[in-house]
């Protein structure tokens, strides 16, 4: 897919207006989702009015509801017995939300790859006993702890993983075998990037604003038998129970996000579904993860078997040269490459809407710059 971008000529240099956007979250969108946005802005349907201006209980809003589940269901082969909520308040509100709705008054087991799998076992703490399972932080995170290691309770409510942490680039590239106890997945930052087999899995949770959409909606994947644990008499609002009835419209959802997320859902099926934006999504990773290697400048300290294909960390030869890396990757249009604050270096995140063009422009870049600085 070409990018649409225009070149202008300012203060005597070439620019992109539209930059390549390496943002780790909220992050790039398909530029087709964004036009299209922008073309039904004014009047969406036979509205006659903004989607953000209608009724969610309307026949528009609950068609799109209808639709953008039946997309999904389909690009994950998701089983019947699983419910879809589109639901509010970031991935880190359900980090608290799983262990009241899954886990009052028992044990869940956390295992632990990055700093997100750290915070959704910090919030699950008030409601339920929280084990650390495995973790690789003596490893500084730079690895997955060997399964044959981990110390799992056969009586957990849940085990919970981070299949891909977004900050220190590591992700798991198979389903972890856990046994009977449901699998509690944040797929934040990897969800829809490859095919997976959803029944593996007793939830999937993903905040949107990487692969899905905008921020603030969030996806939940819930296996039925597990909704009959939620405590009767939890608040409805934050019984996941009580928004699987209501069909996520227990109260006003996030209608311009789901309208987005029903976008790039369309847009995905469009492209060949996830098959092929899984072989798309390798082929980017390898193309910049080769580079690195071979560079004898950038470097990547992730275990090889554990490397994302999401979020690529990158470090340089010396950190005086992150400033003029950043400064000078920006005039060339190529943005937002800074790394966490707690990793320092560089960090590509190429989620599904980054073209293969984009990590083109930027190894080519790199390329230069090392020839420069090297
Ligand atoms: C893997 C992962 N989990 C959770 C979060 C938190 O998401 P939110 O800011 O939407 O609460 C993020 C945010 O980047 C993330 O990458």
């Amino acid at each position: 897919m070409p990018h649409a971008s225009v070149k202008i000529r300012l203060a005597g240099r070439w620019l992109l207006s539209r930059a390549y956007n390496f943002s780790p979250g909220p992050a790039v969108l398909p530029e087709s989702v964004l036009r299209q946005a922008q073309q039904e802005m004014l009047e969406w349907g036979r509205t006659r009015s903004s989607v953000m201006e209608v009724s969610h209980r309307g026949k528009e809003f609950m068609a799109l509801a209808e639709q953008s589940e039946r997309d999904l269901r389909d690009l994950m082969s998701i089983p019947a017995n699983y419910k879809v909520l589109f639901l509010q308040g970031g991935a880190t509100t359900h980090f608290a939300l799983l262990p009241m709705n899954f886990a009052r008054g028992r044990g869940a087991d956390y295992v632990l790859t990055g700093s997100w799998g750290e915070k959704a076992a910090k919030e699950a703490k008030p409601s339920c006993t929280v084990r650390i399972a495995a973790s690789s932080e003596v490893d500084r995170y730079f690895c997955i702890p060997d399964r044959a290691a981990w110390d799992l309770d056969p009586d957990a409510a849940y085990v919970h993983v981070t299949p891909n942490e977004t900050i220190g680039g590591v992700e798991f590239h198979a389903t972890p075998d856990v046994g009977g106890v449901p699998l509690v997945a944040d797929m934040s930052s990897n969800i829809l990037s490859r095919p997976i087999d959803v029944s593996q899995y007793g939830v999937i949770y993903a905040g949107a604003q990487k692969n899905i959409g905008a921020s603030g909606l969030v996806l939940l994947i819930i296996r039925d038998d597990l909704l009959e644990r939620c405590p009767k008499d939890l608040p409805q609002i934050l019984s996941y129970a009580a928004h699987a009835r209501e069909g996520s419209l227990l109260n006003t959802p996030n209608t311009f996000g789901w309208y987005l997320a029903a976008l790039v859902f369309q847009w995905l099926k469009k492209e060949g579904g996830l098959e092929v934006i899984g072989a798309r999504n390798a082929a980017k990773a390898a193309l910049l993860y080769d580079y690195i290697d071979h560079s004898g400048f950038y470097s990547n300290p992730i275990e090889r078997t554990a490397r994302s294909r999401m979020n690529i960390p990158f470090v340089l030869p010396d950190e005086t040269l992150d400033g003029p890396f950043l400064e000078e990757a920006a005039v060339a249009g190529l943005l937002a490459l800074k790394g966490h604050r707690s990793v320092g270096g560089m960090r590509a995140s190429i989620y599904n809407a980054m073209p293969l063009q984009g990590v083109q422009s930027l190894v080519e870049f790199m390329q230069d710059f090392a020839r420069r600085h090297g």
